[in-house]
């Protein structure tokens, strides 16, 4: 890896409409895994100034021939440097032909055109065009493609690309292919894939009658495992008619799973390629949230043939233009699939436990940001769910009708064109003719909002008067910020936990919808006949944090019985946290609620289940400063032990009663039953053992002392002699009669939390089991790195020794690096600064290779400074060790950088 250049950041402001267009572009492929000859022909239009030059970006290319005009252009006539291809004195108008040579086959940042599994595959968002052929690599030049690829027929019989098969033939022992694809498109939506695949297919008749031929292709052997993505990929196309009236535009629609990739999937047009973790499934490979993500993914990239692709993005600070709104059609199509309350619940886990630690760190950016080293490091939290939470609020203010007038006038008027948030705005205004621009606020603004209420009753009167006020904390380089428009829906419930309704505006009503503007309000709600619970933000209507002070009893309420199952879920989670970070908290009165919620039978299963799951020690570090993760784990553990322990009896009638299935059906109703049978199961285990299990069973050497790391190696508790206590023989049990990957996965996860030998032998029949499945043995590595036995240290470096570890293959090696840094916190926050050494050492190595891979990982250390001494000194060191690292990537630089400096 070398730098190429001294890091200089591109800004929102300099933006410049672009010289030159280039209508069309041919492209030729002569493939070869370590020469490929890349020959394009572009038609070039100057559209700025008479003098302007012509600057293409290039960057590890060989250039071989430049023609301008059928004329060779000689060497004194352009400049070339590590990035850039620059012509001066150039026609109004011209052709130019470019012949380059490129290495496929030494590509292992998995960018622009390179090999996975013996077949040639491309990554071009965001700036991986340039990495294959000089050209103006950015979203605004939109071209139509012609593309031939050419390869040896023995082993590369698919010759795949965007749009339309126009011709094919053979040559010798070559054969070549020849796509056009007729909707003009930005170079980062170019793709081919050249090799032996085996497919599936399908067709799906559009909303006008049109016949669309459905491919994916997949390893050989493999189609039977695609039969999910293409019923998910059926349903997506015709929700995304029914939903937002959009109707897929070509003949053929391509999906192609590759093992090695950076991220989970991208929507080239015409050409989608996956992540096959993100694609393949079946009952005995595949977990029911690898199938729920699976559902979402293929809707996504699918969504983005409308929003991303037929109107594309006019620079990447737009990026949430086409991500933003992409995220919440593909939320909005789950939870139209698998239930709203139990997805909305779902996404916000998510992004509280994503989004909100990167908005309150050195990380922190706006949706839009105002500049950046490298994009890549920019496909964040912040621009995907942040981004769809604005999508989000801007459909709860305006309503669901007049949302879709504004989407309907929004791809109307943009399609074919590089559009920015602004037009998207306008898109509301037009349709309502109100002004949204504050809203853009929303994109601009760093930091979570703090939205505190404040009530007070007036019993004679029957007036509860709320007193709002927001304020959003200083991220770096916005030390001060206006407020923004938040959405807050609101019901009240009696103390007795019924609801209550209210008068406003003239209406009684069972809830209210409120918009706060401005830094501050009263809202006065009448005929409030008694004083009540706030039941406030019901779904979740704002990405804020709400802070209002209540008696515990109200929260118990909400959790007891509040009609919005998100705030009931919230108020679950609430209390938990404060009883969690509270050393004497009790959990007696909290187990007698989740019992209520348990055996209520009018409640769905995958409901109960989220409502069985306690926050995450990564959820209660957000609530403690400073940071101290021994004392979160430990108290996190006692807390949840307690619990099992008051719901001893009835967990474990609830889990005898709902037995394991013998058929699989990835369903969301099945699934929701497998979550909360498994749900249960970790329950039980976290029971402490009976008297009698203890005195005869292995001790549980994950217990009290967790966070403390044994002298030298732990012992391998291997001691087959000795009997398994209770909750060892359930858990064993539930992983040797899982029928399904689910359950196997939630039986091996349970053995991991207790330990011990019952474990190691699970791990063994697993490994034996899987050894030929990647992404099964993914799961295997990853469950053994997320561990939280003090073992897992040592463990994790004889993991990256076994055979079956491989760095250049981004999934493994996250199932290893990330599932320890981001699933482990106590083990990875040890004491010993450990856990903090092995994953720098992992980002260095992966850097030399893979920067984009390796820098999300810089993540780890954003929160530093919020820690407690000894991690906050420790995190900070490595932190420095790492941008003192001769020959770090711009990447790893850029967001080391950011997080030492915030
Ligand atoms: N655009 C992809 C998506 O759908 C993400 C992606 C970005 C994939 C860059 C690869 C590289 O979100
Ligand atoms: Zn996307």
């Amino acid at each position: 890896m070398y730098r190429t250049d001294i890091a200089r950041p591109i800004r929102l402001t300099d933006y410049r409409a672009p010289d030159f267009v280039i209508p069309e572009t041919r492209l030729a492929f002569d493939l070869h895994p370590t020469q490929t000859q890349v020959k394009a022909t572009y038609r070039i239009e100057r559209r700025g100034a008479a003098d302007a030059p012509l600057v293409l970006l290039g960057e590890r290319l060989i250039l071989k021939t430049l023609r301008l005009d059928g004329v060779e252009v000689a060497p004194e006539a352009y400049a070339l440097t590590p990035e850039c291809l620059t012509l001066s004195g150039v026609p109004d108008r011209f052709t130019l032909e470019i012949d380059v040579e490129i290495n496929p086959q030494d590509n292992k940042m998995l960018e622009g055109l390179y090999m996975s599994s013996g077949r040639y595959c491309t990554q071009c968002e965001a700036e991986g065009f340039r990495k294959i052929v000089y050209f103006p690599d950015r979203p605004d030049v939109l071209s139509k493609y012609t593309v031939r690829l050419r390869a040896p027929k023995a082993g590369f019989p698919r010759l795949l690309s965007n749009g339309n098969l126009i011709d094919s033939g053979e040559e010798g022992a070559f054969h070549y292919a020849v796509w056009e694809d007729p909707f003009p498109k930005p170079a980062y939506l170019f793709a081919l894939v050249a090799g032996e695949l085996d497919v599936l297919e399908d067709r799906f008749v559009t909303m006008s009658g049109r016949t669309v031929d459905l491919k994916i292709f997949v390893d050989p052997g493999m189609s039977a495992r695609a039969a999910y993505a293409m019923d998910a990929l059926k349903r997506s196309m015709r929700w995304d008619e029914e939903t937002y009236g959009r109707e897929y535009d070509l003949d053929l629609f391509m999906i192609v799973a590759v093992r090695d990739f950076n991220f989970g999937a991208m929507e080239n047009k015409g050409l989608n390629i996956f992540n096959a973790s993100l694609l393949l499934a079946d009952a005995q490979t595949a977990t029911d949230l690898d199938y729920e993500r699976i559902e979402s993914v293929v809707a996504h990239e699918y969504f983005h043939n409308w929003s991303g692709n037929r109107v594309t993005c006019r620079d990447w600070f737009q990026l949430c233009l086409k991500e933003g709104l992409t995220v919440f059609r593909d939320q909005s199509f789950s939870g139209d699939q698998r239930g709203h309350a139990v997805q909305r619940i779902k996404d916000v886990k998510m992004l509280r436990a994503r989004q909100f630690p990167e908005d309150a760190g050195p990380l922190a950016h706006p949706v839009r940001p105002a500049t950046y080293l490298k994009i890549d490091n920019f496909y964040t939290a912040t621009i995907y769910e942040k981004g769809a939470e604005i999508v989000g609020m801007l459909k709860t203010v305006v309503g669901a009708e007049t949302y879709r007038r504004a989407l309907d006038h929004y791809f109307e008027t943009h399609d074919g064109t590089a559009a920015t948030l602004e037009d998207f705005l306008s898109s509301f205004e037009a349709v309502t003719g109100q002004d949204f621009s504050p809203w853009l606020k929303w994109y601009v603004q760093a930091g979570t909002p703090v939205l505190s209420l404040s009530a007070t009753y007036d019993g004679d009167t029957q007036r509860l008067t709320l007193t709002v006020s927001q304020m959003t904390p200083p991220t770096p380089a916005q030390a001060h910020k206006a407020p923004v428009p938040i959405p807050v829906r609101l019901g009240l419930l009696s103390g007795a936990g019924a609801p209550l309704s209210f008068r406003f505006a003239g209406e009684t009503v069972p809830e209210a919808l409120f918009v706060l503007t401005e830094a501050r309000a009263q809202w006065v709600l009448e005929d409030v006949t008694e004083a009540p619970v706030i039941s406030a933000l019901r779904g979740f209507s704002a990405p804020v944090k709400l802070t209002l002070t209540e008696p515990e009893a109200h929260r118990f309420a909400r959790f007891r019985g509040d009609p919005d199952p998100f705030n009931r879920w919230e108020a679950a989670q609430s209390l938990a946290k404060a009883l969690i970070l509270d050393p004497h908290g009790a959990a007696a009165d909290y187990a007698e609620a989740l019992r209520a919620t348990l055996t209520d039978p009018t409640l769905d299963a995958a409901f109960k289940a989220l409502m069985t799951g306690l926050p995450t020690e990564m959820d209660l570090a957000q609530s403690l400063t400073p940071v101290d993760p021994a004392f979160i784990h430990t108290r996190r553990k006692a807390f949840k032990a307690e619990l099992a322990a008051a719901l001893k009896t009835d967990a474990e009638a609830l889990y005898a009663a709902l037995p394991a299935e013998t058929t699989f059906s990835p369903d969301a109703a099945s699934a929701g039953r497998r979550a909360l049978r498994n749900a249960l199961l970790d329950l039980i285990v976290a029971a402490p053992d009976s008297d009698a299990d203890r005195s005869e069973a292995t001790s549980d050497q994950a217990g009290a002392q967790a966070v403390r790391r044994p002298e030298g190696e732990a012992p391998l508790e291997r001691d087959a002699a000795k009997p398994l206590s209770a909750k060892q023989k359930i858990a064993k049990a539930h992983y040797h009669d899982a029928r399904n990957m689910t359950d196997m996965m939630a039986g091996l996860s349970a053995l991991s939390q207790i330990h011990g030998a019952a474990y190691q032998d699970a791990l063994e029949d697993f490994y034996a089991r899987f050894k030929s499945e990647p992404l099964v043995l993914d799961k295997w590595f990853a469950v053994q790195a997320a561990c939280p036995h003090p073992e897992t240290l040592s463990r994790v470096r004889r993991l990256i020794t076994h055979p079956d570890f491989d760095r250049k293959v981004p999934n493994r090696w996250r199932a290893v690096a990330q599932a320890f840094a981001a699933n482990n916190p106590a083990i990875f926050h040890d004491a010993s600064g450990e856990g903090y050494a092995f994953i720098a050492e992992e980002i260095l190595s992966v850097d030399r290779f893979n920067p984009m891979t390796a820098a999300r990982l810089i993540e780890a250390f954003g929160g530093f400074k919020r820690y407690a001494e000894p991690h906050r000194g420790l995190m900070q060191a490595v932190l420095e060790r790492i941008l003192g690292t001769e020959g770090l990537s711009k990447n790893v630089a850029e967001l080391a950088g950011k997080a030492l400096a915030g």
